[in-house]
């Protein structure tokens, strides 16, 4: 019989956070299950940080539906497995503290711990359950890019803000007769540049599936003026990347192996100058950023985390751990975390799906590849 819950929120922040949490608690109050937060994602766990999650009428897990970031925090970086630590002197190692972690668990008395967050924090989810812990994942991220399910929360709200931004571009575009580029987020997937492609009316996507021809982009720009239209608008994946060039990096960290230590970003730029020297028009590039993980979730955003956020407890409820709730042909399932995490070991593997990660890309005989093409969205090949 499950009695006292954990939930960690992990990695990069997304909208939706909140609405999982809120309907954790609420479905477990139903069946008198006592929930905490974890407060800053996997680091909560290991410095004993918990905090009563509760919908009483001066709970803090009310009001929280439509509430951007999340009310018990998050960590980009802490993989408990291999461990950042910082002496005193300066000096920096990397340890297994993942016993302490479990230690926690059991004095603390959680019978199940439930974590949001993408590949690098359920493939810690993995490593916990397969050392005994009793482990719920709920797939998050807005790049989409978590294998066995259909949608992660958090995505929906992204590709929306994403195409706010491009119908402002085109009307900005369209007034200065220039070429606008939106580079957004997404990491080695190009879902949220693509989805924002359609939804927003774009005339090239450039994803990391689909290594570009800047020529060709530029002769689909041309071919628009040649037809009168004298504005183009351009989306760029983060992780796009030219045929036979590298990514665009910003910066990498020092993290240690299993989270992601490469900060992409710049692509955006680099195309724009580049379009602007072979068409003769102008350029501009936006960055899009971290806008599209903070604020509201959208209404599509608010049901699928309040579904999971359901599905998840009732899993607990009946003791099926080491799972991951997923979308599976449109309804809610579940799937085993081996399963989601593949062998993948290393997380951020700089080109994405290699043997040591499952990241979830888009195929070539995706519908939204297809549909694109239909309507004249260049895809730069
Ligand atoms: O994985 C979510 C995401 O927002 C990516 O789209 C982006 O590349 C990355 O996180 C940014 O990470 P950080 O919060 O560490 O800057």
């Amino acid at each position: 019989m499950i009695k006292k819950v954990g939930i960690l929120a992990n990695g990069g922040d997304v909208s939706g956070f909140n609405a999982v949490i809120r309907a954790i608690v609420k479905t477990a109050e139903n069946h008198n299950v006592e929930c905490y937060g974890i407060i800053d994602g996997y680091n909560g766990l290991l410095k004993k940080d918990f905090e009563r999650l509760s919908t009483a009428a001066d709970g803090n897990a009310i009001g929280i539906l439509p509430q951007g970031g999340s009310i018990i925090g998050s960590s980009t970086n802490a993989n408990l497995f291999n461990y950042k630590v910082v002496n005193e002197d300066g000096s920096v190692e990397f340890k297994d503290v993942s016993d302490q972690a479990i230690a926690n668990i059991k004095e603390f008395g959680f019978d199940c711990i439930f974590t949001l967050g993408g590949d690098g924090t359920q493939k810690s989810a993995r490593d916990f359950s397969t050392k005994g812990v009793n482990v719920i994942g709920v797939p998050k991220t807005i790049d989409n890019d978590v294998a066995c399910t259909e949608i992660t929360f958090g995505y929906n709200t992204a590709v929306s803000v994403a195409m706010e931004a491009l119908d402002r571009l085109h009307t900005t575009g369209a007034t200065h007769h220039r070429i606008m580029v939106l580079e957004v987020m997404g990491r080695y997937a190009g879902w949220i540049a693509l989805e924002a492609a359609i939804a927003g009316g774009a005339d090239v996507a450039l994803i990391p599936e689909i290594p570009y021809d800047i020529n060709r982009v530029a002769t689909k720009i041309e071919n628009r003026r040649k037809r009168g239209k004298s504005f183009s608008v351009v989306v760029v994946a983060e992780g796009a990347t030219p045929i036979g060039g590298e990514l665009t990096i910003m910066n990498t960290r020092d993290n240690g192996a299993g989270v992601d230590n490469t900060k992409l970003g710049g692509i955006g730029e680099v195309v724009a100058k580049q379009l602007q020297e072979l068409t003769g028009l102008e350029a501009r590039n936006t960055t899009l950023g971290y806008m599209q993980r903070g604020g509201t979730p959208t209404a599509f955003d608010r049901v699928l985390s309040t579904k999971y956020g359901t599905k998840a407890m009732e899993l607990a409820l009946e003791e099926k751990f080491g799972r991951l709730v997923v979308i599976k042909n449109g309804k809610l399932d579940s799937a085993t975390l081996d399963d989601v995490v593949g062998n993948n070991t290393k997380i951020g593997a700089a080109s994405g799906n290699t043997a040591e990660s499952n990241l979830r890309k888009i195929e070539m005989d995706d519908d939204l590849i297809k549909t694109a093409r239909n309507i004249g969205i260049n895809l730069g090949d």
